[in-house]
């Protein structure tokens, strides 16, 4: 074989390897990509750096995603649901819930925007309660009244993270240990708060915790829902049902006087699906004391486990969410007291009535209500209660 032949086998030679090599990363390309598809079906999980409090801890979010275009942003700073978008009528995906852009915000001044709340969710009055003979003394906060577990309740506290995930959801698990006397409150009450996101729309919110000593635990979610996802505009118009045929009447400092009243004929009745701006001017004294709603509505089905408990649905984009819970009953806050001082995270303020709470707890006062349902928990027993919220849209 003369020199030149030599050179073009060595070439032809090389060229065919070369091919091939090509071919087979083309191939393992391909299947790279098949996985990247299936990635994408599931729901996902997301860690990020979000700040440090003045107290130096520091402070994770994490963002939960699903193959339908939900996307949940929750931080550790009091388990704050910060972001919570989901797509309208079109398949635009807006934000539905209020909140701020930063760390600082949430931590300066705080009207309790989608954060978990305990030890007490609602209020205690006077912050007084008696178990087993003893009187205890929680701080006060709301006047003469305990309310959301005092000056640092949960929402105000950084909780400890771990994911899980399977092929059809992706939880966020938050634990807190509250020691004994925090706030008033006996007992080192161990605290897991579990969210979940699957690929069927529905966030689950799974509540759990155990003491060593008798004490009293009432735990909820606090977020506010704008579902037209512009929190410039009033809630007034959004509509809403909840499956109550009875309410709990207050006094002038919002604590039940100990009766469960009929919504029937009443401002209170959404029983069918209502404007929610439709009563809330009438003339009424309970709406007088709350400065519209912002009463506990006792569900229908009491102790049949997690079962059906309101809708709301915004007519303009088309967005439903609905609630249910095993909890015996739910707060309907039509967000009186935001007054337009606090920033919104698009530029604006957030005006009375921009965003509206429905918080599924057991009644307000409890300790202190003889004929309520007990939210006593015992050393050796386990307070475990849910929640879901399921996203859709009506065209
Ligand atoms: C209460 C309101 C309170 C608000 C604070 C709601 O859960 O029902 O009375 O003002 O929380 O943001």
């Amino acid at each position: 074989m003369n020199y030149s032949k030599q050179c073009f086998y060595v070439f032809a030679i090389l060229a065919v390897s070369f091919l091939n090599i090509q071919c087979k990363s083309e191939k393992k390309k391909e299947v790279i990509e098949t996985n990247t598809e299936i990635a994408t079906n599931q729901v996902t999980i997301e860690k990020s750096d979000y700040g440090i409090t003045s107290e130096g801890e520091k402070v994770e979010k994490y963002i939960l995603k699903n193959a339908s275009g939900i996307e949940i942003d929750i931080i550790t700073y009091g388990g704050i649901i910060t972001a919570l978008k989901t797509p309208n009528k079109d398949g635009v995906s807006q934000d539905i819930v209020l909140g701020y852009n930063s760390l600082e915000e949430y931590t300066n001044s705080n009207p309790y925007f989608g954060a978990l709340i305990g030890r007490y969710g609602n209020r205690i009055a006077k912050g007084k309660f008696k178990l087993n003979g003893t009187e205890y003394t929680l701080a006060t906060n709301d006047g003469e009244n305990h309310l959301h577990g005092g000056l640092k309740g949960f929402d105000k506290v950084v909780w400890k993270a771990s994911e899980e995930k399977n092929d059809a959801s992706a939880s966020l698990k938050l634990s807190y240990l509250s020691k004994d006397m925090e706030e008033g409150y006996p007992g080192n009450l161990d605290v897991t708060v579990t969210y979940t996101l699957d690929n069927d729309n529905k966030l689950n919110v799974v509540y759990e915790a155990t003491t060593d000593k008798t004490t009293v635990v009432n735990l909820t979610q606090h977020s506010y829902f704008n579902l037209s996802g512009d929190s410039s505009t009033s809630i007034l118009d959004q509509e809403l049902k909840i499956n109550a045929d009875t309410y709990i009447p207050v006094n002038e400092t919002l604590i039940p006087n100990g009766e469960l009243a009929t919504v029937e004929n009443t401002p209170f009745d959404f029983t069918t699906m209502k404007v929610i701006g439709k009563d809330i001017e009438a003339d009424n004294d309970q709406l007088r004391k709350g400065l519209g709603f912002d009463h506990c509505w006792v569900l229908n089905e009491q102790n049949t486990g997690v079962r059906y408990a309101a809708t709301a649905y915004d007519p303009s984009s088309g967005r439903v969410l609905e609630i249910y819970t095993d909890e015996p009953g739910i707060q309907f806050y039509s967000g009186n007291f935001l007054d337009g001082t606090l920033p919104s995270k698009n530029g604006g303020t957030y005006a009375q009535r921009s965003g509206f709470c429905l918080e599924t707890q057991h009644y307000p006062d409890s300790p202190n209500q003889k004929d309520f349902p007990s939210t006593v928990l015992e050393p050796g027993k386990k307070y475990e209660s849910t929640t879901s919220f399921i996203f859709s849209v009506k065209k």
